[in-house]
């Protein structure tokens, strides 16, 4: 059995974390894995974690199994997080799942489970992991344009154009904020134009949802999430607390499927169950607890609410701070997109040669397509960066 096995092609951005790694200068910066980092580059146990961590161990008395669909806590707590009261609960099917990969997988998954002949509209670009899990599933895929690279925001006209063509139970794979690895989002006003298009198509929403607090606020950040739970009847939303808690490691994920009504959520959410259990049964509970004692304790809710919001104006900051630098250096506008953009990431445009160039002649690691976590920069690499970009001529 195993010597039929064929290599697989390594997964370009964890390879590259790897390669990062593996550099023995001293000098060389990370904007490749979206991972969150100081100015110091440390990755930090946010304070609130840290304190719901510490409360944990004196108070937990089991780690006996929970449900199959983890702490209905947990998805409590991160429904009015993600959805506020754009919907009744009795409409929202939950459970917890290792990561947003794992809810990204298992809302895949159940989307295969109710109907085999759907098909699932992409972003291009998207998330790589996106359509390599789709494919793995063999799930049908279809792409819809989202990304123009000359003005290197959204292609919105194209984007509609494409999305007129998704059939009545088909799903719609949309960023909820922070688009993963453009950076460039959809205004209010886009929403609601994709909210009256899903309307009349039948077309239902997927979206993933990794990066709320980042971008705009927690509110703004879910502005679309909740538009479309609170006019269509269907919606399925999985949900990451890796990057806005911090806890990338213990695998801290939902999926959230809202049904046409509580007969609906019924049936969902035992198959939501049900799949948990085929595919690993109990889902990680640390993460999930220390999430809920956040959401749920006011003190610590504020703590954590703080720190992620003085992320989110670090990232804007050196947003800013990078374009102007690329303006004095280039003597034009034409970075200035970089502080449009909103999230972890912005695709700057540079061929995959000048991204081989920045890497080996600056020490400077982004991914193949251009993206660059601008969390991975700080005050002092900024100019460094904007320096390279100018000489190499992006
Ligand atoms: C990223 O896009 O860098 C992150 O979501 C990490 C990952 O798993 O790819």
């Amino acid at each position: 059995m195993l010597n039929d096995l064929q290599q697989q092609p390594a997964d370009k951005i964890l390879a590259l974390m790897q390669m990062f790694r593996e550099d023995p200068r001293t000098d060389k910066v990370d904007l490749g894995v979206g991972v969150y980092r100081d100015a110091e580059g440390r990755t930090p146990v946010m304070r609130a974690v840290k304190a719901a961590e510490r409360r944990l161990v004196e108070e937990q008395e089991t780690k006996a199994y929970t449900g199959l669909a983890g702490d209905p806590a947990f998805s409590a707590a991160m429904r009015g997080l993600i959805l506020g009261d754009s919907v009744s609960a009795d409409r929202v099917a939950a459970v917890a799942t290792p990561g947003g990969t794992g809810a990204v997988r298992q809302g895949l998954e159940l989307m295969q489970y109710a109907d085999r002949a759907a098909t699932i509209w992409v972003s291009t670009p998207t998330w790589p992991n996106h359509p390599s899990i789709i494919k793995y599933l063999g799930v049908p895929m279809k792409p819809y344009r989202y990304f123009d690279e000359a003005t290197r925001g959204v292609d919105f006209e194209g984007m509609i154009e494409d999305l007129k063509g998704a059939k009545s139970g088909d799903l719609v794979l949309l960023h909820g904020c922070c688009h993963n690895p453009t950076g460039a989002n959809l205004t209010e006003e886009q929403w609601q134009a994709v909210a009256d298009l899903l309307e009349s198509t039948g077309a239902i929403p997927f979206i993933d949802i990794a990066y709320q607090g980042f971008g705009d606020g927690l509110d703004v950040d879910a502005y679309g999430t909740r538009l479309l739970a609170s006019r269509l009847p269907e919606l399925v939303v999985a949900a990451s607390c890796s990057k806005n808690f911090g806890v990338y490691r213990e695998r801290t994920g939902l999926l959230m499927a809202i049904a046409e009504n509580p007969t609906a959520k019924t049936s969902a959410q035992s198959t939501l169950a049900f799949l948990n259990r085929q595919n690993y049964s109990f889902p990680p509970d640390h993460g999930a607890r220390v999430v809920t004692m956040i959401l749920e304790d006011s003190e610590l809710r504020t703590d954590w609410e703080n720190e992620l919001e003085a992320v989110r104006e670090g990232m804007l900051k050196l947003r800013t701070e990078l374009a102007s630098e690329l303006r004095q250096r280039t003597n034009s506008d034409r970075f200035d997109f970089i502080s449009d953009h909103r999230g972890m990431f912005s695709r700057i445009g540079a061929s995959p040669e000048q991204v081989t160039q920045l890497r080996d002649q600056y020490g400077i690691y982004m991914v193949g397509d251009s993206r660059m976590n601008i969390a991975g920069l700080n005050e002092a690499t900024v100019p460094v960066l904007a320096e390279a970009i100018a000489k190499i001529g992006v």
